[in-house]
């Protein structure tokens, strides 16, 4: 008889024979926990369902289904233009974000629409999700409200009734099937709980939502077992101490992946941000050296952002870089293409970097305001309050292009500003636009000064 690999990793989802003490997968330590085998069903069992389609059969518009628009517009657009039908979706989000609050939200604007929206707790008894319903102000919205946490009960209690419009799971991990003797929360359990009722939303074309929390490391427990499962991958996150909340797409089989919907979480349940640069520029009002805002793009939208920089000399031995909202290998590298390139010895500062607002801003077209930032910091000089950056620099120093320039500068001249700073070659109405070719023009256009030797260097260069 074949083995079963019963000893499944808490962490990575793979099966071993035998209990150890390290993942050969992942090197996660203490994760391997024994499941119980899953009873097959039918094991073995040939069927003829499956009997391939061509896929011009299958064109025609009218057959699809449409998709089921929630009203939250921020949200339908993050999942592609609202529900598809027979699709699952996984929100995942570190505990106390606000998971539970955006999906009651949804379900309640889809019920009042006419759909048929059943939202079961696995969490939460009914009279924590009826007072909480009652604090949004949607407790008389027809949403169903369920508490269970057996998949085997939820399916039957779903197929008994009306086949609903869309179905939301709260969360993924409270959910166990009999079929295991593992405890719930495993990725046995997961899986399999997981598995069936994707299966069940896709023979009835139920909209499925599953949340999961999220692991400290940033991954949905049991990553690997659910998100292949599912069609679409969402994260529901948001800073400690901040109160508005992004909902981003990772995985989408029916969208774009790189669009977000901004919320704020109020006293009385989130509210969708639909302007959400006035939300990230901070407070314009006086300027400070070392601030700097960022023309950026999140997925369609142009988001105005403003990047702050403090600059001091060093205390201690070793001078501290601290970065929240960007990553600190592209600060570090920036600082040296600042240093060799234009002769900003910031080697003896400290140096602290901050994306306002608590965003976190992934795209390279924010090289040119951060080093903006840092250069106007680093000279004690503010930056005229009505410029605007975008431009990704390189390690020669170069400011390069980025994409989408004029919905960019498009967003800007909306806010107010007058100015931008950009790449060569960039095109623009209604904005004085000031080019710059590298590194050194910057410093020269935002009151830094240049090393002896740079100066001389574009000297000799411009004879
Ligand atoms: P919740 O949706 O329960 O988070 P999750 O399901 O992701 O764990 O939200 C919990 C937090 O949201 C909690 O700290 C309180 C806050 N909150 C508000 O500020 N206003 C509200 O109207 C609601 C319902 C929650
Ligand atoms: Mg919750």
């Amino acid at each position: 008889m074949a083995r079963t690999l019963s000893f499944v990793c808490q962490s990575c989802g793979a099966a071993h024979s035998k209990w150890s003490g390290k993942c050969d997968a992942c090197g996660g330590w203490n994760t391997i926990v024994e499941e119980g085998a899953p009873i097959p069903a039918g094991a073995g069992a040939r069927r003829s369902k499956g009997r391939p389609f061509a896929l011009e059969d299958l064109k025609a518009a009218d057959e699809l289904p449409a998709r089921r628009v929630t009203g939250i517009v921020e949200f339908d657009r993050v999942c592609g233009g609202g529900l598809v039908p027979g699709s699952a979706l996984l929100i995942g989000g570190d505990p106390g974000v606000g998971k539970s609050t955006l999906i009651l939200q949804a379900l309640a604007s889809q019920a009042l629409q006419g759909g048929h929206a059943v939202y079961i707790s696995g969490e939460e008894a009914m009279a924590q999700v009826r007072m909480r319903a009652a604090r949004m102000g949607v407790a008389e919205s027809p949403v169903a409200l369920g508490s269970a946490t057996c998949v085997e009960d939820i399916l039957s209690t779903l197929e008994s009734g009306r086949t609903p419009s869309v179905v939301a799971i709260d969360s993924i991990q409270t959910i166990w099937t009999s079929a295991l003797d593992a405890a719930p929360g495993t990725i046995a359990q997961v899986r399999t709980a997981s598995f069936d009722l994707v299966r069940y939303a896709k023979a009835t074309g139920t909209a499925l939502l599953l949340i999961g929390h999220v692991t400290k490391d940033g991954q949905i427990a049991g990553p690997r077992a659910v998100e292949h499962l599912v069609d679409a991958v969402l994260y529901f996150e948001g800073e400690r101490g901040h109160h508005f909340r992004i909902l981003r797409a990772v995985k989408n089989r029916f969208g774009p992946t790189d669009e977000i919907g901004v919320f704020e979480m109020t006293g009385r349940g989130l509210i969708e941000v639909s302007n959400p640069s006035a939300l990230f520029l901070g407070d314009r009002s006086g300027t400070a050296p070392g601030t700097a805002v960022f023309a950026g793009l999140e997925g369609t939208r142009p988001l105005l952002i403003e990047v702050q920089a403090l600059v001091g000399p060093t205390g201690y031995g070793t001078p501290r870089r601290a970065v929240v909202g960007w990553d600190a290998g592209r600060l570090s590298m920036l600082l040296a293409v600042l240093d060799t390139r234009a002769g900003l010895a910031m080697g003896g500062h400290d140096v602290y970097l901050n994306v306002a607002g608590g965003l976190k801003v992934g795209e390279p077209a924010a090289d040119l305001a951060t080093a903006a930032a840092l250069i106007s910091a680093f000279a004690g000089k503010p930056l005229p309050g009505d410029w605007a950056f975008f431009g990704e620099i390189s390690l020669s120093g170069a400011v390069r292009p980025a994409p989408q320039s004029e919905l960019r500068l498009k967003e800007a001249a909306r806010l107010g500003f007058r100015t931008a700073v950009v790449p060569e070659g960039t095109k623009a109405e209604g904005l004085e636009l000031k080019a710059v070719r590298d590194v050194t023009d910057l410093v020269l256009l935002t009151g830094g000064e240049l090393r002896q030797s740079e100066r001389r260097g574009r000297i000799e260069s411009h004879d």
